[in-house]
C-alpha cells in the first residue's frame, strides 16, 4: 500500500503535503514525491521523515499532491516513484492500489505512441487522461472515461496544468476528504491532515469528484461513478486527538503505543453495551463461527479461540484469511465470520469476506480504522477504539482486538457489565508491569541481541502469545524467532537448540508444570532459559515476573515480548517504526 495526500487552500501546499506524507509514511516508505499546481516536481528514493520544507525545491503554491510508496509493480527507483506524468507533462497522478488491467492498457497506449518511463501500473492513468482530454477537451469527462477504463483497486489523485482543483477517485483503497475553512484535503488516512481539520468525509467505493475548484459552491463535489449523480455526504467529526498521532516524549511510536495499552484496552471494552449485545446474539444464532485475520490479527483470533473454548465452552474455527477459500463447503446462511483487522484494508481478509458473502454468510468485523473497506462490507462492525496505530508493527491493536474478543467470549455466559469489570481489573497491573520490567528487558535485549535465533514456547493461551512475540521480534529486530506450542519443540525443532540459544518460556498457573518440563528439555541441550512467569523457578536463567491476571493473562503475556522486541530493535540500530520491506496494511493478495 501507499499513502497519498492532496491539498487545496490558502496555506503553502508543499508544506502541508510534506507534513501529511510524514504522517502517512507508515503506509510505505520506499520513495516519495510531491508536485504543486504549477507543476514544480520533486521525487526521491527513501524515507521522507527527515526532509524539511527548505529542502524541497518547490515554489510556494496553494495546491499540491504527494505520495509515499510501498512498491508493488516495479522496484524502488526514481522513475517508479510517484507522481507520474502524462507524456505531454500536463497531467500528474498519484495512486494507491493496483490497476489489474494495466498491461492491456499499456499495450494499447504504446501502440498509439505513448512512451512509458516507469515500470508501474500507475503510469497508464496520466497517459489515459491525456488521451481522453485530447478527445473531450473536458478534464472531468476525461477523468470519468479513464475511471471506466481501469480495473482494480485504487485511490487516485490527479491534477492538470492550468486547472485549479484536485480530481480524486476511490475504489477499494481508502480515501478521506478533510474540510477546513476555505481549504480542502484529500488523503489515505485522517492523521495526514488532522493538524488542520477534524471534519471529514469518508469516501465510498466508486465515488469520484473534485476539491478546490474555484467555482463558488463547488469547492467539494462528489459523484457516483455508476450513475454520475451528485452525492451529498455527511461531514463527520473525528474525535482523535492530535497527540494520538504524535510521538510525544517517546523516541518511537512503537514504545508509545505499547505504553498506551491499558487505556486502549479500556476504550475498546467500554463501548456501548448495545454494540456488543448485537454481536453476542449474532454469535449465539450462528451455526459455525469462523474467526479470520492475518498476521498479528490472526494471532488475536487464535488466542480468542482458547477464550471461547475455556470461558464460553464454544468451538470456534480459526482460519488464516488467505486460506479461508478452502473452507467454502462448510459455509451457509447460518454461518458467521468474525473478520479481525486493524487497518480494515487487508486484501486477504477482504477476499475472504467476499467469498463468505457469496454463500450468504453473515459478517461481523472488528476493525480499528474508521470508514474502512472491511467495515463497509460487514453486517455489523465493532470499532477497536485503539486510536491511530502509526508504528508499522502492531501492538495496541492486537490487545484491543483480543480484549474485545475476550469480552465477547465472557458475555456469552455472563452479564456484559461483569465481563467488562473483570477484564479491566485484570489489566489494571499493566502500567506497573511495564515500569517494573522495562530496565530488565532492555538489559536482556543487550545480552541476546547478537543471537541468530530466539525460540518462544507456551501452552494454551500462552501459545498464540508465543507466536505473536516471535512475530514482533522478527519484524522489528530482524532476528530469526519462532513461537511454538510447548509440546511441539521436541518433535523436531529442538535439534536447533545449541549452547546459549535463548528460549523464552511463557508460563501460566494452569500450564506451569508441563511448560517447566519443556524448559528442562531445552536447558538439558544448552538453551539459555528466560521465564516470563508469575513466579521464579530454578530452570530459568533470567525471569520476568508478571502478575496472574486470570482471563487477562492472554493480554498480559504479550506485553514483555513487545517490550523485548522493541529493545532488541533499538539495540541493533533498526528502524523501529518502519521496518524494512513492511507496510502497515497489506492491500495485495
Ligand atoms: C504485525 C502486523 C501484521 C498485521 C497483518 C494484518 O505487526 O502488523 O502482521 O497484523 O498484516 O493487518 P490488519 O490487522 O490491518 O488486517
Amino acid at each position: 500500500m501507499c499513502g497519498i495526500i492532496g491539498y487545496a487552500g490558502n496555506k503553502d501546499a508543499p508544506e502541508v503535503v510534506l507534513k501529511g506524507l510524514k504522517k502517512l509514511e507508515y503506509r510505505g516508505y520506499d520513495s516519495w514525491g510531491i508536485i504543486t499546481g504549477n507543476f514544480d516536481l520533486v521525487k526521491n528514493i527513501g524515507k521522507i521523515g527527515h526532509i524539511q520544507r527548505h529542502d524541497l525545491n518547490l515554489r510556494v503554491h496553494t495546491l499540491a499532491i504527494g505520495h509515499t510508496r510501498w512498491s508493488t509493480h516495479g522496484g524502488v527507483t526514481l522513475e517508479n516513484a510517484h507522481p507520474h506524468l502524462s507524456q505531454d507533462k500536463s497531467i500528474a497522478v498519484v495512486h494507491n492500489g493496483i490497476i489489474e488491467n494495466y498491461q492491456q492498457l499499456k499495450a494499447m497506449l504504446q501502440k498509439e505512441g505513448f512512451v512509458f518511463v516507469s515500470e508501474t501500473d500507475t503510469e497508464v492513468i496520466p497517459h489515459l487522461l491525456q488521451k481522453y482530454y485530447k478527445e473531450t477537451q473536458d478534464f472531468k469527462k476525461a477523468f470519468k472515461k479513464m475511471l471506466n477504463k481501469i480495473d482494480g483497486s485504487y485511490a487516485i489523485l490527479a491534477i492538470q496544468k492550468g486547472n485549479r482543483g484536485i480530481y480524486f477517485a476511490r475504489n477499494g483503497s481508502p480515501l478521506v476528504l478533510g474540510v477546513g475553512k476555505n481549504e480542502y484535503f484529500v488523503a489515505s488516512d485522517v492523521p495526514a491532515f488532522l493538524e488542520y481539520s477534524n471534519q471529514v468525509i469518508f469516501l465510498e467505493d466508486n465515488q469520484y469528484g473534485t476539491i478546490g475548484t474555484e467555482e463558488i459552491g463547488k469547492e467539494i463535489q462528489i459523484f457516483d461513478l455508476k450513475t454520475h449523480k451528485k452525492i451529498i455526504s455527511n461531514i463527520q467529526t473525528i474525535n482523535w486527538k492530535l497527540e494520538e498521532a504524535e510521538k510525544g516524549n517517546e523516541p518511537h511510536f512503537m514504545i508509545k503505543e505499547i505504553k498506551e495499552q491499558q487505556e486502549t484496552i479500556r476504550k475498546s471494552v467500554e463501548q456501548s453495551s448495545e454494540t456488543f449485545a448485537k454481536t453476542v446474539s449474532m454469535i449465539k444464532d450462528a451455526r459455525g463461527v469462523f474467526l479470520i485475520g492475518c498476521g498479528t490479527s490472526y494471532h488475536a483470533c487464535l488466542s480468542a479461540s482458547y477464550q471461547f473454548a475455556h470461558l464460553a465452552k464454544m468451538h470456534i474455527n480459526v482460519v488464516l484469511a488467505s486460506e479461508f477459500r478452502n473452507y467454502t463447503s462448510f459455509l451457509n446462511s447460518k454461518s458467521l465470520i468474525i473478520a479481525v483487522s486493524q487497518s480494515g484494508e487487508t486484501a486477504d481478509v477482504i477476499d475472504a469476506i467476499k467469498i463468505a458473502k457469496e454463500k450468504m454468510v453473515k459478517v461481523l468485523s472488528i476493525v480499528n480504522v474508521k470508514g474502512s473497506t472491511i467495515e463497509r462490507l460487514s453486517d455489523h462492525c465493532i470499532n477497536m477504539q485503539a486510536g491511530p496505530e502509526i508504528c508499522v508493527v502492531s501492538t495496541k491493536a492486537y490487545t484491543a482486538e483480543l480484549a474485545i474478543l475476550s469480552l465477547l467470549a465472557l458475555t456469552l455466559t455472563e452479564k456484559i457489565e461483569d465481563a467488562r469489570k473483570k477484564i479491566l481489573e485484570n489489566i489494571s497491573c499493566l502500567p506497573r508491569l511495564i515500569e517494573e520490567n522495562t530496565i530488565k528487558l532492555k538489559k536482556l535485549a543487550e545480552k541476546i541481541k547478537n543471537q541468530k535465533s530466539i525460540f518462544i514456547i507456551g501452552r494454551d493461551i500462552a501459545y498464540p502469545a508465543a507466536l505473536e512475540g516471535a512475530l514482533k521480534i522478527k519484524e522489528v529486530s530482524y532476528i530469526h524467532a519462532e513461537g511454538f506450542a510447548g509440546g511441539e519443540l521436541k518433535h523436531g525443532t529442538i535439534a536447533l537448540i545449541e549452547k546459549g540459544t535463548p528460549c523464552i518460556i511463557l508460563a501460566t498457573p494452569e500450564t506451569r508444570n508441563l511448560i517447566i518440563s519443556n524448559a528442562m528439555e531445552i536447558k538439558a541441550r544448552g538453551g539459555f532459559i528466560i521465564g516470563i512467569d508469575q513466579e521464579e523457578n530454578n530452570v530459568y536463567d533470567e525471569t520476568i515476573i508478571i502478575p496472574n491476571s486470570g482471563c487477562g493473562n492472554a493480554l498480559i503475556l504479550t506485553i514483555p515480548l513487545q517490550i523485548l522486541a522493541y529493545h532488541l530493535a533499538v539495540a541493533r540500530g533498526c528502524d523501529v517504526d518502519k521496518p524494512r520491506n513492511l507496510a502497515k496494511s497489506v492491500t495485495v493478495k
